[in-house]
């Protein structure tokens, strides 16, 4: 696993987006899976300004996020799909048919999606790239503490914690308590992953990802059994004992 710290948040972005925009150059029908969250918010800005600028071309592009939250409706202002429409999508020229999000609106059988979803990243000949955050209980994706390794598509039930955080945007609706989301198999399988993570809060979760024992409890550690992971932190987020 390589390591790169940056000193701030905004070199972060600009150095993810730099690794992504370096690696349509060298294949412009790049597989990549995207995440959502507050973390790839700079990134995406950086991909829509270097689009606008005329430097990035994505329409050769194919896309697959992570997850989805299950239960709300793809126009929900919450949704993946809301949040991938005003971030990235509606700003730069990924063909519709090219976007892949799990499809977790109300009424879908959910199962069947996860295995559809699979199967679609398969049939796509796999993802070249793979962004990813890290959540501070460690999951990544909506892998919790305790998703095998092997993991693949499925509906999960979310962690108290991450149904906490996510509590905040969802104000007096209650927040949903499942989600569709990529296995950690399906993961790994990318590859070549970036993790990004930003800020004091992650240190720990980071340092123990990285450094600790790979272990079902501690889901982002299953990253140490991938030969091509680019960490990407900002000085924050490397915390005390300088990780790199
Ligand atoms: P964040 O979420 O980017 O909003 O911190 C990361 C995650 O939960 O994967």
């Amino acid at each position: 696993m390589r390591v790169l710290v940056t000193p701030d948040y905004e070199s972060l972005s600009q150095t993810a987006a730099d690794l992504i925009v370096k690696a349509i150059r060298v294949k412009p029908a790049l597989r990549i899976g995207l995440p959502t969250g507050n973390t790839p918010l700079g990134l995406y800005e950086e991909l829509v300004k270097k689009h606008r600028e005329g430097t990035l071309d994505l329409s050769q592009v194919t896309t697959f996020n992570l997850d989805e939250f299950l239960g709300l409706p793809q126009g929900h202002p919450q949704s993946f799909h809301t949040y991938m429409r005003q971030h990235l999508f509606g700003n730069v020229n990924v063909p519709p048919q090219n976007i892949h999000i799990p499809n977790g609106s109300p009424g879908v059988d959910a199962d069947a999606e996860s295995k559809r979803y699979e199967e679609a990243i398969e049939k796509a000949g796999g993802l070249d790239l793979l962004v990813v955050g890290i959540g501070s209980n460690g999951h990544i994706a909506f892998n919790e503490p305790g998703a095998a390794f092997n993991s693949r598509t499925r509906v999960v039930d979310l962690a108290a914690e991450t149904i906490a955080n996510a509590q905040r945007q969802f104000g007096a609706e209650p927040a949903p308590r499942q989600a569709i989301t990529m296995g950690i198999a399906t993961m790994l399988e990318a590859r070549r992953i970036v993790l990004l993570a930003a800020g004091a809060a992650k240190a720990g979760v980071v340092e123990r990802a990285l450094r600790g024992p790979a272990t079902e409890s501690l889901p982002a550690s299953a990253l140490q059994r991938h030969s091509e992971v680019i960490a990407i932190l900002d000085e924050a987020a490397s915390g005390p004992g300088k990780i790199g």
